[in-house]
C-alpha cells in the first residue's frame, strides 16, 4: 500500500502518531496526519495537568478535539497517560495516602469513563522505574504514599473502568535488555502469574546516538510477548538524518514485524517542526511536511519487510 497506516494494516498492525490539538488547524499538519496514520496518541491533552487541573474539575476540550478528529476519520486512539509522576498538577502532590488513592481512582474512572469504548490501548502507568542499574521504583507521590502496590491498584481500577481497552505499562530506556527492563519484566511476569489485569507493554523507543536502537531490541520485545502480552512501540523517534536515520527506522519496523504480538508502532509526532526534541530532526516528515528518507524506509519495510 502507499501510506503508512494502510501498509501497516496489511501486516495486521496500526501505524500511529502523537498529535497536538493546537496544530490540527494547520492544513499541512492535518492533511499529513489524515493521509498517513491510522492511530493517534494525544501528546499532552490526556495528561493529568491537562484534564484535572483542580481536584474533581475535569477539562476535556482538547482531548475531545483529538478523539473526534481521529474517530470521524476512522483512526484509532491510544490513551496517554493516567498515572505518571510528570505533568501532575500541584494539588496531587499535597494529598495524604487515602486522599491520593481516592483521587487516583477518580481520575482513572473519569478519563476512561469519558472515552469508554473509544480507546484501543491506555497507558495506565507511565515511567514508574528509575534509570540505571538499581531496578528501583521512581519516587513519585504514588510510589511514596501508596507504595509498590500503586501500579497494581491502578490496573485493577482501569480494567473495571473500560473493560475493552488494552491496559499498558509504558516506559523508556526499556527497549533493550537491561536492569530497568528486567525490573519491568519481573513486575509484569508477577502480574500475569497473579492475574493482575495487564494486556500490553509499551516501549517508547526514543533513540539517539547516546541511546541507539539496541541490538537486543527484538529479543527484549519477544520475552515480554512470550508472557502472553501485546507489545507496542509507543513513542518512536530517532535523532539524525538521511540514510543512517532511515536504516535505524527500518530496523525498528522490522523488529515489530518479527514479533507477532507487536501490534503497532506510534511515532512521537507528525513533523520535525513540532518534535519535543527541539533542534533535532527525529521524525518521518521534515519541517515542510516533505517525506524524508526515513519515511520511505518505513513504508518499504512495512510493505516488504
Ligand atoms: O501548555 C503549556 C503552555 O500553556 C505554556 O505556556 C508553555 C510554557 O512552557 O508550556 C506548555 O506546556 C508544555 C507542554 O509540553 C505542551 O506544549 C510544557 O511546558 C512541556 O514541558 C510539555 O512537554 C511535553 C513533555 O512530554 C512533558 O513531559 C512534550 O510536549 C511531550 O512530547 C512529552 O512527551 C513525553 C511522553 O508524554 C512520555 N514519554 C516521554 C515523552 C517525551 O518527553
Amino acid at each position: 500500500a502507499s501510506t503508512l497506516g494502510a501498509s501497516a494494516a496489511e501486516r495486521g498492525r496500526y501505524f500511529g502518531t502523537a498529535v497536538a490539538a493546537n496544530h490540527l488547524g494547520e492544513a499541512a499538519y492535518a492533511n499529513t496526519l489524515n493521509a498517513e496514520f491510522n492511530s493517534v496518541t494525544p501528546e499532552n491533552e490526556m495528561k493529568w495537568d491537562a484534564t484535572e487541573p483542580n481536584r474533581n474539575s475535569f477539562t476535556f476540550g482538547n482531548a475531545d478535539q483529538i478523539v473526534n478528529h481521529a474517530r470521524s476519520r476512522g483512526m484509532r486512539v491510544r490513551g496517554h497517560t493516567l498515572v505518571w509522576h510528570s505533568q501532575l498538577p500541584g494539588w496531587v502532590n499535597s494529598l495524604g495516602a487515602s486522599d491520593l488513592r481516592a483521587a487516583m481512582t477518580n481520575h482513572i474512572n473519569q478519563l476512561m469513563g469519558r472515552y469508554r469504548g473509544q480507546i484501543h490501548s491506555w497507558d495506565v502507568v507511565n515511567e514508574a522505574f528509575v534509570d540505571g542499574n538499581s531496578g528501583a521504583r521512581r519516587s513519585s507521590p504514588f510510589q511514596d504514599r501508596l507504595g509498590n502496590g500503586f501500579i497494581e491498584e491502578a490496573f485493577r481500577i482501569a480494567r473495571a473502568a473500560d473493560p475493552n481497552a488494552k491496559l499498558c505499562y509504558n516506559d523508556y530506556n526499556t527497549d533493550g535488555i537491561n536492569a530497568k527492563s528486567n525490573a519491568v519484566y519481573n513486575m509484569v511476569r508477577d502480574f500475569v502469574s497473579r492475574g493482575v489485569p495487564i494486556d500490553c507493554v509499551g516501549f517508547q523507543s526514543h533513540f539517539n546516538s547516546a541511546s541507539p536502537v539496541p541490538s537486543d531490541y527484538q529479543a527484549n520485545l519477544q520475552r515480554f510477548a512470550d508472557l502472553g502480552l501485546e507489545v507496542q512501540i509507543t513513542e518512536l523517534d530517532i535523532a539524525g538524518s538521511g540514510t543512517a536515520q532511515a536504516n535505524d527506522y527500518t530496523r525498528v519496523v522490522n523488529t515489530c514485524l518479527a514479533v507477532s504480538r507487536c501490534t503497532g508502532i506510534t511515532v512521537w509526532g507528525v513533523t520535525d517542526k513540532y518534535s519535543w526534541r527541539s533542534g533535532d530532526t527525529p521524525l518521518l516528515f521534515d519541517g515542510n511536511y516533505n517525506k524524508k528518507p526515513a519515511y520511505t524506509a518505513v513504508l518499504n519495510a512495512l510493505n516488504n519487510g
